[in-house]
């Protein structure tokens, strides 16, 4: 697949098939991820990966459960029938059959105290390049993945973090699934209505449809020659 339909089929998936990913795509998408841009080198980054499927079926429940937890209930304030209605697109998600950890570690320690907060943004920064690399890695190779961070809403991922033994000073910033999928994750996303989006407001769920669905059109968030 070209590099330009990779990074624009790719959807979030979220139902997987249960056929586990093959070792030498887990390395082709994972080469990609380390392979993103960063400060000065400095690869801020570490992967946890869990293809072990008891533990893989661990973290997709742990990963269900904060979704309804922290981002239905707590941080979109919608009540429980809602929630459960949208949580309905997440059934399937238990077969997922690999999950990969983004961690951010630093690895070196050399920066001014004026200096640490420019870092830490671009630390992060390096990281989402690297997530980007991976979704568009494994989009190319026919898998699905899904962005998930709301764990880290819950003690800062800290169940997360006992349950793959990550050191205390590392944090675990975002998880993906990836694995082969059931769903149509390649239809192209309606252009939203900026209107739409500006309208959601926390706990009402009338406006939950216009937040979740599409993309806002280019012309509202690329200003050319000065904003
Ligand atoms: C930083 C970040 C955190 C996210 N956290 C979650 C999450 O916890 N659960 C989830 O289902 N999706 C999560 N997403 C995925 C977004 O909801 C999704 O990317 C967005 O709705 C656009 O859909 P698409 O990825 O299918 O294009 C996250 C995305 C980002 C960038």
């Amino acid at each position: 697949m070209e590099a330009i339909e990779a990074l624009n089929s790719r959807r979030g998936v979220l139902a997987f098939k249960p056929a586990p990913v093959e070792p030498d795509k887990i390395e082709l998408v994972l080469q990609a991820a380390a392979n993103a841009a960063s400060p000065a080198n400095l690869q801020p980054w570490a992967f946890v990966v869990v293809t072990e499927p008891e533990l893989a079926r661990k973290m997709a429940g742990y990963l269900v459960r904060t979704q309804a937890d922290c981002v239905f209930r707590a941080l979109l304030g919608m009540p429980d029938d809602v929630t459960e209605r949208q949580m309905r697109v997440y059934a399937h998600f238990e077969n997922a059959p690999c999950f990969i950890v983004l961690c951010l570690q630093p690895k070196v320690d050399f920066a001014l105290p004026s200096h640490r907060e420019a870092l830490h943004n671009w630390y992060l920064v390096s990281l989402g390049a690297a997530l980007a690399n991976l979704m568009a890695a494994a989009a190319a190779l026919g898998l699905g993945t899904r962005l998930f961070g709301a764990f880290g809403l819950e003690q800062e991922g800290q169940e997360l973090k006992d349950l793959l033994g990550i050191p205390a000073d590392v944090t675990a910033v975002a998880a993906t699934p990836l694995g082969y999928y059931d769903e149509d994750s390649a239809d192209t996303p309606p252009i939203q209505n900026p209107a739409d989006l500006a309208a959601f407001r926390r706990g009402v769920p009338d406006t939950l449809p216009g937040l979740l669905r599409g993309r806002l059109p280019l012309d509202a968030v690329v200003h050319k020659n000065g904003w």
